[in-house]
């Protein structure tokens, strides 16, 4: 099978090529306020589709509201097909640092309700196709926080539900409430951690999406992967998202990017063709995880 180029069916009925885009990144500094060339961030986001991407992810706390609005005027009306994924649940009080995330959660009905209105204005649809918790509230049990999930779906306000940076045991309660289409948690070559996340996601038809899938960008550079790489006529980024693509037919790639080049440069992973042993090379590397 041929696991580089096929798709995947997110909550078993949505069509998109295994192949995304991560739109955090055409934000301002620490993901607060608009990008500083907001005419180049809709480029990128228009050569992304034309390029063939047909999962966009997002979030409503990126810019906060800048980053649904600019997927608007970049792409609206959509693309038969573009599935945009955005997120709720966070409460952003500034940009972030290393030192401070600037960010609180909030599960309760009140707070997921307005956010997925305000998502459905911004994003300028009537329903979002999949919409994932954030990050599950610690003052508020996540069949609670399913149970608003479950009934938004009902209302017709969103199609499919997601999940981010859970354990199995979150994702369990998740599903004794609700149908969960996708997991978002943090994976890459670098940081090969959630790998019981990801087998359970395979077992059960649960679409996985690494966040952070270049290390932030540390791949991009990195000396251990690039001998490989070149001798498959690719860059490491590439190398490193081929691999993340053969290592599950349940991944999908969500790769950012402020830059027409590099998005082209990433999206061209797709055919980066990988043997087994190339596979084995990359899996016995000890690269060091720069978070
Ligand atoms: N669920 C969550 O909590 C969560 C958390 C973080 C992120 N996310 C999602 O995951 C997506 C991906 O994560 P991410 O964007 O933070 O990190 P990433 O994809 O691992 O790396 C993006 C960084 O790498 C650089 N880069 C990308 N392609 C490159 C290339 N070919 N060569 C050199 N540098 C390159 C980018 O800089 P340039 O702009 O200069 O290309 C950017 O700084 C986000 O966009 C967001 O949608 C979700």
């Amino acid at each position: 099978m041929n696991e580089i180029n096929d798709t995947f069916l997110i909550g078993g009925d949505l069509p998109v090529h295994r192949m995304g885009f991560g739109a955090m990144r055409l934000t301002g500094p620490g993901v607060w306020g608009p990008p500083e060339d907001e005419s180049n961030a809709r480029a990128v986001l228009r050569r992304a589709v034309e390029l063939g991407v047909q999962f966009i992810d997002t979030a409503d706390v990126y810019g906060p509201g800048d980053n649904e609005r600019l997927i608007r005027e970049a792409l609206h009306p959509y693309a038969p097909g573009l599935v945009i994924g955005t997120k709720g649940g966070l409460v952003r009080s500034g940009p972030a640092t290393r030192a401070n995330p600037g960010m609180s959660m909030n599960g309760t009905e009140a707070h997921i309700r307005a956010a997925v209105e305000r998502s459905l204005r911004l994003l300028g649809v009537e329903r979002i196709e999949l919409y994932q918790l954030h990050r599950v509230d610690p003052a508020t049990p996540i069949e609670e926080t399913m149970r608003v999930f479950r009934t938004l779906r009902e209302e017709g306000k969103i199609r499919h539900i997601g999940l981010s940076e859970v354990s199995v045991e979150q994702i369990e309660r998740a599903r004794a409430v609700v149908d969960i289409a996708t997991v978002q948690n943090v994976y890459s070559l670098s940081a090969r951690v959630h790998g019981d996340v990801l087998a359970y996601c395979e077992r059960n038809d649960i679409g996985f999406i690494p966040f952070w899938p270049l290390d932030g960008g540390a791949l991009a550079q990195s000396q251990e992967v690039a001998s490989l790489a070149a001798a498959r006529q690719a860059t490491p980024a590439q190398a490193s998202l081929a691999w993340l693509l053969r290592k599950s037919p349940n991944i999908i790639l969500i790769p950012g990017t402020s830059s027409v080049a590099h998005l082209e440069e990433n999206l061209a992973a797709r055919s980066v063709v990988l043997s087994e042993d190339d596979l084995a090379t990359l899996e016995a590397l000890s690269i060091p995880d720069s978070r």
